[in-house]
């Protein structure tokens, strides 16, 4: 099968809007579903079963433009945020504490385009993190400092018994695979992304999860996704065009210099490079071992991904992440996780490339400028906030003529939308 046959299956799976049949929602709750609105069947809202097709929350291009414009893969406005695994939202601030109480957590949506260069990316980073933690268990007692594609996630040492002490380990899990995707850093490749978002948003159980001839959800219907299928949407998202950066005028690129200057750059990593340009694709998926179970290979530099070769042979994925996760302090943090606080002031840096295009701006959208969202930064990028207030209005208009040359891609997946 040719790559946009492959594609134009995903876009089927991303675009179509799923109807009872096919599987969409839930049973009834004693059958395995979750409860619906008023027991309409079909939605939920407030923990997923939110909307009937993937399309209807990734589907904004463009918001430098009245009216947004629209497009298969991008981002989405306030109102198509999801609210993840919410108990109770005081509406009527019975509480008295000035704000509307939450316990779940409230997402935005963000764009899509150049997924395949950031699962490249964070596998290559995987591969070497295993690789120094065999080095740390090789020489026990040695600690092992854990630098990969320039990026520092702290130390380990091993002892002589085979444990690995992850302590000072930062920004990754202790088991030291990198998960690019979802706002926390959870998931590891899209195909785990899209796994959890068919359940969660659309009430689709993939097979690979539940099982084949299973009706986990007690809807009536058993193998609404396949392995296939799952496969397909997999590549049509992570061979999307990249985001691009416009040409700079003076003013962005005196910008450009003070992102490096007021330590942006820092965490916003402009360009990481590979070793390979191909990304392949497995399935069942080993996460420590990402070169097993390999059924296709995709040449990113090539059309519609389009990614710039590097002279190593590699591409050069210009995302402006680190793909580490950072305290962001006590104003952005979620009110979730009861357990490990810690987690709800932690996010993986967020992807700047594309970021003109794609307000409302942090994980919950509460930026509606990318002025906004720089002056909520907290927590480990409390310096580079202040550095930035303290400039003049000037000299802040240059930051932003930088950020606002970063932009989707003008017309993406035209290759399947013919
Ligand atoms: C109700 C809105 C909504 C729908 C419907 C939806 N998404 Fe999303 N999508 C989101 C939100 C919100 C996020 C950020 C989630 C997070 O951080 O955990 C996201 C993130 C993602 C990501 C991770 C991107 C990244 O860089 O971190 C992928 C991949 C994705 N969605 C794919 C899909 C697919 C495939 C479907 C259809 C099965 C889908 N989404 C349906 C709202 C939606
Ligand atoms: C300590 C690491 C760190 C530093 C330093 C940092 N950021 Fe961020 N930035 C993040 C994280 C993490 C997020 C995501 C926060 C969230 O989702 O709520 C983010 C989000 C953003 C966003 C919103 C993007 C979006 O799509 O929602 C913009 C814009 C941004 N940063 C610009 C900057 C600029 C400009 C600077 C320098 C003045 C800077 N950042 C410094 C970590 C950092």
């Amino acid at each position: 099968m040719a790559i946009w046959q492959i594609r134009q299956a995903g876009f089927k799976m991303f675009t179509t809007r799923f109807r009872h049949a096919d599987g969409f929602g839930d049973g009834p709750t004693e059958s395995g579903g979750r409860p619906t609105l008023q027991g309409n069947g079909t939605f939920l809202r407030v923990n997923g079963l939110d909307s009937q097709s993937c399309v209807a929350c990734h589907d904004v291009v463009s918001t430098d433009a009245v009216p947004v414009i629209t497009g298969v893969g991008g981002s989405a406005g306030i109102g198509n945020s999801a609210m993840f695994m919410t108990r109770a939202i005081d509406v009527a601030d019975f509480s008295g504490n000035g704000f509307a109480a939450f316990d779940g957590r409230l997402i935005n949506p963000l764009a899509l385009f150049g997924a395949g260069g950031v699962q490249l990316v964070a596998k290559e980073m995987t591969q070497r993190l295993q690789e120094l933690k065999q080095r740390a268990l090789a020489k026990p007692g040695i600690p092992v400092r854990l630098r990969v594609k320039g990026v520092d996630f702290g130390r380990i040492v091993a002892d002589a018994q085979g444990n690995v002490d992850t302590a000072e380990v930062e920004g990754v899990d202790a088991d030291l695979v990198v998960r690019p995707f979802g706002r926390k850093g959870e998931f590891a490749t899209v195909r785990q992304f899209d796994v959890g978002a068919l359940m969660f948003h659309l009430g689709m159980q993939p097979v690979e999860l539940v099982g084949e001839g299973v009706d986990a959800d007690g809807d009536g219907v058993a193998n609404e996704v396949t392995v296939g299928e799952l496969s397909a949407l997999e590549v049509f998202v992570t061979t999307q065009e990249r985001p691009v950066q416009r040409p700079m005028d003076r003013a962005a690129r005196a910008g450009a210099r003070r992102f490096r200057h007021l330590g942006c750059a820092g965490c916003h990593t402009p360009g990481m490079a590979t070793r390979s340009r191909y990304l392949s694709y497995s399935y069942p998926e080993v996460d420590t071992d990402p070169s097993r179970n390999v059924f296709l290979r995709v040449d990113l530099s090539q059309l519609p991904s389009g990614f710039q070769t590097t002279t190593g042979g590699g591409i050069r994925v210009p995302m402006f992440s680190d793909l580490k996760r950072h305290d962001m302090g006590p104003e952005l943090a979620e009110d979730f996780f009861a357990a490990t606080p810690q987690q709800n002031r932690e996010f993986i840096t967020a992807k700047l490339w594309g970021v003109a295009d794609s307000a409302p701006y942090l994980h919950d959208g509460r930026a509606l400028t990318l002025n906004e969202a720089i002056l909520l930064h907290g927590g480990e990028a409390q310096a580079a906030r202040d550095t930035y207030m303290a400039l003049s209005v000037a000299g802040r208009n240059e930051l932003i003529a930088f950020l606002s040359t970063l932009r989707n891609p003008r017309s993406p997946n035209a290759d399947v939308l013919d």
